[in-house]
């Protein structure tokens, strides 16, 4: 077949999301993700496609190409957007591998759904791959796929990345199906991961789950990787941090129409003497209610006051049938509520809270609207806010308070760390940013700014693929 691809990407959701006019006709965007932009030149490079679902459980007809994506839709019907999406995926894995922030249910027909969906996946993988063709899986609802590729397609080259942090050992071996997602996992030639620790995690797992030995190999960025020897081939394991599109970032935040916006924005706000901005989806894993309950503290102490120190809190609407997020929800609108009945004067809330999703212009002027970021995750995978915010100071002002349990900490070492169950340490770290003198803002947003500009997402896709590229399959001897 003419039309099959040489580079194939598989990802839970396609690129696009679907709009509905007022006819009820159906307009299709291509998603701003900094993921689909890294990989663009190289999908049309290698008359690429994209393997995912189109975001909905309603029937809907995704265009065949997006801005020269092709698109290879996996549809899921309500029954599987509730047993794989918001089950299996979003209420066992995800809590799981964020440190078991809520509890993760265990349900096997959840588990016979991520099978089953898994497979859809490959097989669709499967069918639009060109003989020899590259493969990259994607995150934590398709970790079977790359064993079912490998099972239907032993001809292509299969990559995978985790987006999520993979969780200590002690927490993935609570997993019923711990041994089959290892195993569907060894599938890929390459597996990588945020930091260094989750692909040590994973070799001790795959050692100790499927008796395989491990043999030395420098692969990624840390000292941590190695590859697992399955006899008649080994698979590479190691860290590869994501970025974001620094480059357009920094040129968004130096568009004058994006500098006036930040402006009108302050002014809304009232001109504030400080902003500090929290942007998120709206999830547990986040840390809203970690800041909001470190601002209250400080507005509560006087060390901050809201007449001249505001907080922008924009949370973006996520996965809103699944229990944990609408209690989640409940409890950081019940805080903000509170906040500004105790601190707040009319027309002069001391939290602006924003519940809805933005665009990507929109973003760039809050990121220079705000005096400090305040990225306050329990767990995350990596954070590209924070990188957002910094690829944002072109100026050099602005400060960042990061949770050391963002994989982002790992790099990004001139923020003010926090320990996000430590309030103290919080607070501490906001008066911190909030004072610093001027030099020493300006030195270290440049040294984040040198790093992020370096570490961009191109970065973080070459070094991946060139590294799957050098992959060769095993001649047992
Ligand atoms: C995280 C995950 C992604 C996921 C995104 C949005 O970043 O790593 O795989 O796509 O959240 O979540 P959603 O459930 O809406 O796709």
């Amino acid at each position: 077949m003419t039309d099959r691809s040489e580079f194939v990407v598989v990802a839970n959701r396609l690129p696009a999301s679907v709009h509905r006019t007022g006819t009820g006709a159906e307009v299709w965007r291509r998603s701003p993700r900094g993921l689909v932009n890294a990989l663009e030149p190289l999908l049309r490079k290698r008359s690429g496609t994209w393997v995912g679902w189109p975001g909905t459980s309603g029937t809907v007809t995704p265009p065949e190409s997006l801005g020269r994506i092709r698109f290879s839709p996996v549809s899921l019907d309500e029954h599987a957007v509730a047993s794989f999406y918001e089950g299996f995926s979003n209420s066992t894995l995800w809590p799981l591998y964020h440190d078991v922030v809520m509890p993760p249910a265990y349900r096997r027909s959840w588990w016979d759904s991520y099978v089953e969906v898994n497979r859809r996946f490959a097989e669709a993988a499967a069918e639009v791959s060109a003989p020899g063709a590259t493969v990259w899986i994607h995150d934590y609802q398709l970790q079977l796929a790359p064993a079912m590729v490998r099972e239907l397609r032993p001809d292509v080259r299969i990559g995978f990345f985790l987006h999520i942090p993979f969780p200590p050992v002690e927490l993935f071996m609570r997993l019923p199906w711990r041994t089959e997602i290892v195993r569907g996992l060894l599938g890929a030639d390459l597996i990588g991961f945020q930091r260094p620790g989750g692909a040590q995690n994973f070799l001790w797992l795959s050692r100790t789950l499927t008796g395989a030995a491990q043999v030395p190999k420098q692969v990624g960025a840390g000292p941590l990787g190695g590859a697992i020897d399955l006899g008649h081939r080994s698979v590479s394991v190691g860290s590869f941090p994501i970025s974001v599109d620094a480059g357009t970032w920094d040129t968004l935040s130096r568009d004058p129409r994006v500098r006036d916006r930040a402006e009108q924005i302050r002014a809304t706000l009232g001109n504030p003497r400080r902003v500090l901005l929290g942007v998120d989806r709206l999830d547990y894993t986040k840390g809203i209610d970690v800041r909001l309950h470190a601002l209250g503290e400080l507005l509560r102490e006087g060390r901050l006051n809201a007449r001249d120190t505001v907080m922008v809190q924009i949370a973006i609407p996520s996965r809103e049938r699944v229990e944990h997020y609408r209690l989640m929800r409940r409890a950081v609108e019940r805080e903000v509520g509170r906040l500004n009945g105790e601190f707040g004067a009319v027309g002069h809330p001391a939290v602006h809270y924003l519940h809805s999703s933005i665009d990507q212009r929109e973003l760039a002027a809050f990121y220079r609207a705000a005096d400090v970021a305040v990225v306050t995750p329990l767990r995350d995978g990596m954070n590209l806010v924070c990188k957002e915010y910094v690829a944002s100071r072109h100026d050099l002002t602005g400060a960042l308070v990061l949770s050391e349990f963002a994989g982002a900490a790992g790099e990004l070492t001139d923020s003010f760390l926090v320990n996000p169950y430590h309030v103290e340490e919080v607070k501490q770290a906001i008066m911190q940013a909030v004072t610093l003198p001027e030099a020493d803002t300006r030195s270290r947003m440049r040294r984040l700014r040198d790093h992020v500009l370096d570490h961009d997402i191109d970065h973080w896709a070459t070094s991946f693929l060139d590294e799957l590229a050098t992959e060769h399959v095993k001649v047992a001897t």
